[in-house]
């Protein structure tokens, strides 16, 4: 039998969701770095980088020092195209969670709740896209590191696709980004397709290759 329940949120879930949410999307930041190592123009970036006090200069000290620091930037960005997602949401949906989520038609949040403390969170809105106007968005999806693996995630796309049925909506959308592997391969679990990509509005996305991935699960009529 399952170790957990899916509710609705709560005021005293506050603390706990917007951690959840924090730490499930910064830890995202080293896949990002990674990938960032496949791209041509990354390490184009860098032989200049290494190369140019070494010609200017001739110090290796140097160049190795510049090389240091370009990395160390190059991480930090990368870090910043997540951290600045965050603290967006926190400042926006998830500043008042209550009356954003639970006060409004077509929005909801749920969390997993555990003996007692909060394992997971998802959140539902009326889509914004355009065409979605019967469409519901999945957003905030996030399950603690202890809790993985345990059917979760899953329990929570249900629980907002069986909301969204409810309402008569024909669909369920979302976005998520190249970091979270584990997403991907949940949403085509759960049936979910991938529709197109676009990159994140952020002065590095393009150079590192952070885009957005948008999914789409059309809500079959009948329960299946
Ligand atoms: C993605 C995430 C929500 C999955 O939560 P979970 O409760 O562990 O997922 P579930 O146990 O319900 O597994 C659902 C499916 O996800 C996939 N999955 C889960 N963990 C995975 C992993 N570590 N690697 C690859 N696929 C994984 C599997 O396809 C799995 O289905 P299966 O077990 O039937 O094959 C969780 O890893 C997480 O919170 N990550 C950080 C935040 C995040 O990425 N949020 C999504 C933002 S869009």
């Amino acid at each position: 039998m399952a170790d957990y329940s899916i509710r609705l949120y709560r005021d005293s879930d506050y603390t706990a969701v917007r951690d959840l949410f924090a730490e499930g999307t910064i830890e995202h930041t080293r896949v990002a770095f990674k990938h960032a190592f496949t791209l041509r123009r990354v390490w184009i970036f860098l032989g200049v980088v290494f190369l140019l006090p070494l010609l200017l200069v001739e110090s290796i000290a140097f160049s190795i020092g510049s090389l240091a620091l370009a990395l160390v930037g190059l991480w930090l960005g990368t870090r910043d195209l997540y951290a600045s997602y965050v603290r967006h949401a926190l400042s926006d949906d998830m500043l008042d969670i209550k009356k954003y989520y639970l006060q409004r038609d077509g929005h909801c949040f749920w969390v997993a709740e555990s003996d007692g403390v909060v394992v997971g969170m998802v959140a539902a809105v009326p889509s914004s896209y355009p065409g979605g106007e019967r469409h519901t968005e999945l957003k905030r999806m996030s399950v603690a590191r202890s809790h993985r693996g345990k059917g979760i995630a899953k329990a929570l796309c249900r629980t907002l696709i069986d909301f969204s049925r409810e309402r008569g909506c024909q669909a369920v959308v979302l976005e998520t980004t190249l970091g979270h592997q584990a997403a991907h391969n949940l949403y085509k679990r759960m049936g979910f397709r991938w529709q197109h990509s676009t990159f994140l509005n952020h002065p590095l996305a393009k150079a590192v290759d952070f885009k957005f991935f948008f999914y789409k699960f059309d809500i079959p009529t009948r329960r299946q």
